[in-house]
């Protein structure tokens, strides 16, 4: 055992480690989970602020994000949203739910360890009424058309009147479902994001 300048026994303290930078993190979870993720890099800051252009902030208090991944847009949607508002993100990845209530400490953010599909329910029980806007990044290609359905259904039920529902993707398979469910369906394009991505911006 090594001893101190006072000649006291000195135990080793092992390093703290440093926690990865979160693109890292992202694609290091992106080769354990390809499927749920969708993508090998987070959003792009140019994919970041077309999606968070869609929305009018001084009217948005209660938000859900669906997906946070690492934060990407958590981050830009605090700086947006007022002192009075909620942001309910909703994670399926363990090691992301980990990140964002470590690097994102924020009264007005609650990361809940739970599917977005399970987003009504999860409010109802913390006494959340209607939402003015979801944001979800959560890849929708690889689900069936009755889970998209389902699911951008339930998203419309949680919502609002005047409620938006921003969501951005790599392909136009949602679009069908989207305007079944939703009044209007208004689209962008994003060629700067690696893959480019379109955003749809669904009114209710
Ligand atoms: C394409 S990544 C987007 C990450 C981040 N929002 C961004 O834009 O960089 C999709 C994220 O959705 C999460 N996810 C997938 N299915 C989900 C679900 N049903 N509920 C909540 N999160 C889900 C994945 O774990 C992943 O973090």
């Amino acid at each position: 055992m090594a001893t101190n300048e006072h000649g006291e026994e000195a135990y080793a303290v092992p390093p703290r480690r440093r926690p990865l930078p979160p693109a890292l993190l992202f694609g290091r979870t992106f080769l354990r989970h390809p499927r749920m993720l969708g993508s090998v890099i987070p959003s792009s800051r140019f994919l970041v602020s077309r999606v968070l252009r869609q929305v009018d902030w001084p009217r948005t208090r209660v938000v859900v994000e669906a997906g946070p991944g690492v934060g990407t847009l958590t981050g830009p949607i605090l700086e947006r949203l007022g002192g009075e508002g909620s942001l309910f993100a909703f994670e399926m990845n363990p090691t992301f739910v980990s990140h964002l209530r470590s690097e994102i400490p924020d009264r007005r953010l609650t990361v809940l360890h739970r599917s977005a599909a399970e987003a009504g329910p999860v409010l109802h029980e913390r006494g959340v009424g209607s939402v003015d806007l979801l944001v979800s990044g959560i890849p929708l290609s690889g689900l069936t058309r009755q889970a998209r359905l389902s699911l951008i259904a339930t998203w419309r039920s949680l919502l609002r009147p005047g409620g938006v529902l921003v969501i951005y993707q790599f392909t136009r398979s949602a679009l069908p479902e989207l305007r079944r469910v939703f009044g209007q369906v208004r689209q962008e394009f994003e060629p700067f994001n690696v893959l480019p991505a379109r955003v749809f911006k669904c009114m209710t």
